[in-house]
């Protein structure tokens, strides 16, 4: 324990902090010194902004920035900007975007764009004397708001609706105010927050004035928005007629394509071990871009996975029909993103990221991010039904796995050679690699 508890950490210099740490924490501190301060950016300012988003930063984690072209979303072409560590998730997306750009492109349309908050509170009067009185206190909530909801009001946005909430079947005394609000193209965290704030402090003050009951007025147990937005909701889908699928590997037809997709997806909607990871092959594609533009990924799968299971069970977020020769893959699910303010502006590549997809407004963004999820899904599900994924997936593994066993150039180049068109596993790859630096001419593994 000597020397790992510190007191007054977050008050040392970086220096000091990075020094505390290798001293304590590694075997090596010159080389971790050394290797921590190689991720630092050149450019100080902009070191300074990305030292400024969290606490007690000591280096940068860098992940990759892939782009997955060839989107075209009602009738725009886009290239997708993606963040992300998994191999294969920029390629799937770029393939499914590829395979429906031959199609008539991906269509997408947002339902609504709500933001939700609450006030959780108790109150132990007569529940007759505010039902005809949510009016009342909605509108005096509002007026109380308007010095923070003036610009947003200007821009078209601000409060939608507070409705008073009774929850006293479930809980002796727990009421909720549940507000809706319009954040334009702001995430609106901080926006919704503040209202939330400022309408627990006066709302005792109307109570008092107006609910002349004999008891207590009530007690805010705590405001906070909400990462569960259903009306902030977006629908995204693919449709063409079943011959125009093509052949597939394996000399599939379009139909038995078709059906065996459709069934697929059905499969999703029945097992929830199934959606889970159907799911997350959805989250693969809509996190990159989420993470790309500095969006909260963890609200949005939080959000996404709430709504999956909506019904009472979780299930896959993506549908498919077969109706009258057409096939039609469709999601929809909500998702609350911003391309303006909080990070999507401070972090240099998230504006580029932005930038690259023409500075969309957060409606625009949102069709965006789930057409990504959309093609994810689709690729992996037409992989899943016809080659599997392993062979693409072990292809694409195929780097990290050479990098893994320390390969040169010329082992590697031979490795990706000998496996092309085989699938490829990390045990067969390692004994090709041991071979072939025994016998580097004439490998054969
Ligand atoms: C892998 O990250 C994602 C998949 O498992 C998704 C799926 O099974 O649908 C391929």
């Amino acid at each position: 324990m000597e020397g790992k508890t510190i007191s007054g950490f977050s008050k040392l210099s970086k220096m000091g902090k990075i020094k505390w740490i290798v001293e304590n924490f590694f075997k090596d501190p010159d080389t971790v010194k050394r290797e921590l301060a190689s991720y630092l950016l050149d450019n100080e300012e902009q070191q300074r902004i990305l030292d400024g988003f969290i606490e007690n930063t000591i280096s940068n984690y860098p992940l990759p920035l892939g782009v997955a072209p060839n989107f075209q979303i009602n009738g725009t072409m886009y290239c997708v900007p993606m963040v992300t560590e998994e191999s294969s998730v920029v390629a799937a997306a770029a393939a499914g975007a590829k395979f429906w750009l031959d199609r008539g492109g991906i269509r997408a349309e947002v339902v609504d764009t709500l933001k939700t908050g609450q006030i959780h509170f108790l109150w132990y009067g007569d529940e007759a004397l505010l039902a005809p009185r949510e009016e009342a206190l909605s509108a005096f909530l509002i007026d109380s708001c308007r010095d923070i909801t003036r610009n947003m009001d200007e821009r078209g946005g601000g409060i939608r609706s507070i409705r008073l909430v009774n929850m006293t079947d479930r809980e002796p005394g727990y009421y909720q105010l549940l507000l809706e609000v319009d954040t334009r193209d702001s995430m609106g965290a901080n926006f919704n927050n503040s209202i939330l704030e400022q309408c627990s402090h006066v709302m005792p003050r109307w109570f008092e004035a107006h609910v002349t009951d004999a008891v207590p007025v009530p007690e805010v147990i705590m405001s906070i928005l909400s990462n569960y937005t259903p009306d902030c909701r977006v629908r995204t889908w693919v449709e063409c007629p079943i011959p125009e699928l093509g052949q597939f590997d394996g000399g599939l037809s379009p139909e038995e394509f078709a059906r065996r997709f459709y069934t697929a997806v059905r499969i999703s909607h029945i097992d929830t071990y199934r959606a889970t990871t159907h799911n997350k092959g959805i989250f693969n594609g809509i996190d990159a871009v989420v993470i790309a533009t500095a969006n909260d990924f963890r609200a949005v799968e939080a959000c996404g996975h709430t709504w999956a299971a909506r019904s009472g069970r979780y299930k896959g977020l993506s549908k498919c029909s077969i109706l009258d020769g057409t096939f039609r893959f469709e999601l929809e699910l909500p998702l609350s993103v911003g391309t303006v303010g909080g990070l999507t502006t401070l972090h240099p590549l998230a504006r580029r990221s932005l930038e690259m997809l023409g500075n969309p407004d957060a409606r625009t963004l949102m069709q965006i991010i789930a057409a990504t999820g959309l093609m994810q899904n689709f690729s992996a599900i037409r992989s899943l039904v016809t080659t599997g994924i392993q062979k693409g997936h072990m292809r694409m593994h195929l780097h990290n796995m050479l990098l893994r066993l320390e390969a040169s150039e010329a082992e590697a180049g031979a490795a990706i050679a000998y496996f092309e068109g085989r699938t490829v596993s990390y045990s067969d790859l390692r004994t090709f690699i041991e071979q072939y630096r025994t016998n580097p001419v004439g490998s054969e593994a």
